[in-house]
Parts: C-alpha cells; sequence; structure tokens
C-alpha cells in the first residue's frame, strides 16, 4: 500500500505505526488495511470517471467499516448475494446507490432487494426475467434493471476469472440473440424499467482491447433495440476487473488513463450508431481493495529440503489466501519485522494447512537468516482473500485492522474456537 515504509528500527511500519505493534495487539495472521491508500484510489476512480458512477464490487472485500469507506468516498456498491446486501445495508449504505448482480437470484433475495429499494438489478437469465416480473407485479413497483449481456470476448485471464467467452454460465448470449430477446421482452412487457445494458469480461485484466471490443458489442447491440423499438437505453455498464500489481511484473493502467481510453470508444461507437452517449459506471472490486492490503504472518519454521529450496511455514496459508493454490496466482512475501543484511535465499512460503499444495508465495528471495519468530508481510491481499477465506482445519480466519495516521482499528475481528463451535450443534 502507499503508505508502508521502513521504520527507524529497520520493521515495516504502515501509516506510521509498525507491524511489531500491530502484532502484538492483534496476534496474526492479520490483514491490515491502509485506509488513506484504500481512500486514496476510491478518489483516483472518482476523479478519472466524474460525470460517471463508480460502483465497488463488494465480492473482492466487503465489511461495514469499507461499506462506510465507500460510501464516504461518493462510491456506489456492487453486491452479488443477500448476505452483501444484508451488510451493505447494516452498514447504511443508501439502497439506491446498490446494485444486485448475480446468475442465481432467489426469490428471498429478489424480494429483499424489492423491500430495500435497491437502485437497480443487472437481469442474468429469462428465469430471473419472470421471476423478478412476478414479484414486482405482486408490489406495483417497476424496478430498474440492466441486462448482462455476454459479449464473446476472450479476456486473457486465468480461466475460473474469464467470463465474457460464448461458454460460461453468466448473461445473455450476445452472438445466440438472448441478449436482444430479453431486451425486446422486458420492453414489451414494461414491468420493470429497462435502464441499460452491462458486460463484464473477467477480472485481473491488463490488456484494454477487451472491454473496447465488448463497448463496440454492447453499443451495437444498443442501437439494435432502438431500432426495433425505438427506445434508446440510458445508461451502460462496462463492469470491472481491472488488474493490479501483485508483482513488480504486472503493469497496471491508472484509472485516468483508463477512463480517457473506455470514454474514447464509447464516444466514437455511439457516433458511429447515432446513438445519445449514455450514462457510463464502471464496477471495479480488486483494483480498489487489492493494493490496500496486506497479510502480515508470523514464520513458526523454515525448512532446508535436501539443498533444493527453503520452506517458510507462516501460521496461516491456504484458509487466508486461496488465490495461489487456485488460481495459481503470484504474490510477493518481505520480512517485515526486521532489516537484514544477510543474503538473499530463494524461498517458498507456505501455510499450515494439511496438503502441499498449501503455497502463499511460490519463489521469494528472503534473507538467509530468515527465522521462526519473525514477521513476513504479504502485499496486495486485500482483494478475493478475506472473502474467500475458509475455515479448512478448522483454522479461524483473521481479523481485519484498519490503519490510519498511526492509530489501527479493528474492524473484523478474529474468529474463534468458540465462533467454529457455536455452529456445531449436533
Ligand atoms: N462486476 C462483476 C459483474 C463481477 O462479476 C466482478 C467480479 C466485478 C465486477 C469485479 O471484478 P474486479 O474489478 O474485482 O476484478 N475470485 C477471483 C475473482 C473473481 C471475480 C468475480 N467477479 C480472484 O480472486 O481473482
Amino acid at each position: 500500500p502507499g503508505n508502508v515504509a521502513r521504520a527507524a528500527d529497520g520493521a515495516l511500519a504502515v501509516a506510521g505505526l509498525g507491524v511489531r505493534e500491530i502484532a502484538a495487539e492483534f496476534g496474526t495472521p492479520v490483514y491490515v488495511l491502509d485506509e488513506d491508500d484504500l481512500r486514496s484510489r476510491c478518489r483516483d476512480f472518482r476523479a478519472a470517471f466524474p460525470t460517471e458512477d463508480v460502483y465497488y464490487a463488494g465480492k473482492a472485500f466487503l465489511c461495514r467499516a469499507v461499506v462506510r469507506m465507500i460510501a464516504e468516498e461518493g462510491l456506489f456498491l456492487d453486491v452479488c448475494t443477500g448476505g452483501e446486501l444484508a451488510t451493505a445495508l447494516a452498514a447504511g449504505m443508501p439502497a439506491e446507490r446498490i446494485g444486485f448482480h448475480g446468475n442465481n437470484k432467489s426469490v428471498a433475495e429478489l424480494t429483499r432487494a424489492l423491500d430495500a429499494g435497491v437502485g437497480r438489478i443487472i437481469l442474468d437469465s429469462f428465469t430471473e426475467i419472470d421471476r423478478l416480473s412476478a414479484l414486482a407485479r405482486e408490489r406495483d413497483v417497476r424496478p430498474k434493471v440492466l441486462i448482462r449481456v455476454t459479449v464473446g470476448v476472450e479476456a486473457h485471464t486465468h480461466e475460473f476469472i474469464a467470463t465474457a467467452h460464448e461458454d460460461q454460465k453468466f448473461g445473455f448470449s450476445l452472438a445466440g440473440g438472448a441478449a436482444i430477446a430479453a431486451a425486446l421482452r422486458i420492453l414489451d412487457e414494461d414491468v420493470l424499467e429497462l435502464r441499460g445494458l452491462h458486460s463484464h469480461i473477467g477480472s485481473q485484466i491488463f490488456d484494454t482491447s477487451g472491454f473496447e471490443v465488448s463497448a463496440r458489442r454492447v453499443l451495437a447491440l444498443q442501437a439494435q433495440i432502438r431500432d426495433a423499438r425505438g427506445v434508446e437505453l440510458p445508461e451502460l455498464d462496462l463492469g470491472g476487473g481491472f488488474g493490479i500489481a501483485y508483482t513488480t511484473q504486472d503493469d497496471p493502467s491508472p484509472p485516468a488513463d483508463l477512463a480517457k481510453r473506455l470514454r474514447k470508444i464509447v464516444d466514437g461507437e455511439c457516433a458511429a450508431e447515432r446513438l445519445a452517449v449514455p450514462h457510463l459506471s464502471i464496477e471495479p472490486g480488486r483494483a480498489i481493495v487489492g493494493p490496500a492490503v496486506f497479510t502480515l504472518y508470523e514464520v513458526g519454521t523454515v525448512k532446508d529440503v535436501d539443498g533444493i529450496r527453503t520452506y517458510v511455514s507462516v501460521d496461516g496459508g491456504m484458509s487466508d489466501n486461496i488465490r495461489t493454490a487456485l488460481y495459481d496466482a503470484s504474490y510477493s512475501a518481505t520480512l517485515a519485522s526486521r532489516a537484514s543484511t544477510a543474503p538473499p535465499l530463494l524461498a517458498r512460503v507456505v501455510g499450515k494447512h494439511c496438503e502441499s499444495g498449501d503455497i502463499v508465495v511460490k519463489d521469494e528471495f528472503l534473507p538467509a537468516d530468515v527465522q521462526p519468530g519473525d514477521l513476513v508481510a504479504v502485499p496486495g491481499t486485500g482483494a478475493y482473500c478475506r472473502s474467500m477465506a475458509s475455515n479448512y482445519n478448522h483454522v479461524p480466519r483473521p481479523p481485519v485492522v484498519a490503519v490510519r495516521d498511526g492509530r489501527a482499528r479493528l474492524i473484523v475481528r478474529r474468529e474463534t474456537e468458540e465462533d467454529l463451535l457455536a455452529l456445531d450443534v449436533g
């Protein structure tokens, strides 16, 4: 994060607070959120997209304190389950600033969204159009909706997190004609207020040409809808997926560049199709929260395996960061609790779980004198680490601590063994 630096004693400090103090107060592992860094990322997006709406994708990481932070910074919020919606509402997020996603929203979830008055619901299937239409009729309301369009773009990212190629579960296919059929059905039935189209092509994307192709395709569909029914939809959401730097090899675009490119393509395409430029929105999750957090672990054992490699075991692992095992994601690690002048040693940072795939950082040079009791920091863990954390091996999930102006504030407490046992009622 932006406010992390080595202090005079050689230890890392975030916003002026040393990691040893954080570990002493909250224990390890702990997710440490640099609050000003998160807020400045929100502001960068707001400044880059001043006339557009920026929805923070809560799936990346959600808790009440973060909802309040992003709301204070002027962002909207994208939720995709009843649980995320409940958290957003509990934090006081105005319902009209919430967008509700998901490919299988239940009757209960849709009912709750309608009763709360969420600003928009992004529709994902014909079943859902029928389901929501029935609920809206019963309540005599006319919710605002977007249609999620599968634009057929191959985003260059891991297969599991690419979402706009044809053969996957999300959205209405553009090529197959489902998207236009959905739009016409909603317009003809007139129970739902169709505000616009939506496309999200995947996550951790650096090559912006995918966004350009997808914008072009959804706007062509927009023109088709206009030609068929004489209606110009007023909004367009281009989704999230903007990549962040996990290692020095990643080179993300600043939001201002992204904004420039997206606007240029949308303006150009609208001119070509003789469409009024729709009100744009985007949904970054990772790019807002990912770089603002690091995980602080304590080293438990250091093992040299036959001279091949040194395994540095920390007190967490795949239960607090599944991304390395699941997506072959790359992270880095650094000795955080002290300076060292020892020569570098090729290490693998692993967790405490009962499988060999329990890797946090595959390859990293750590000082050769790394030893039990040292603290190791893994940066860039704000997105999809706490939110995808598990209790594998009955390991309680770590807390989240927000640091600002040299002070730490617990925003999500550590799970306890009592928490684990509380659910076990047999
Ligand atoms: N909008 C929609 C409709 C989405 O499905 C997603 C992410 C986002 C926005 C936010 O994408 P972001 O800006 O955070 O890339 N667990 C995976 C990522 C899954 C992303 C799911 N959808 C990971 O750890 O990489």
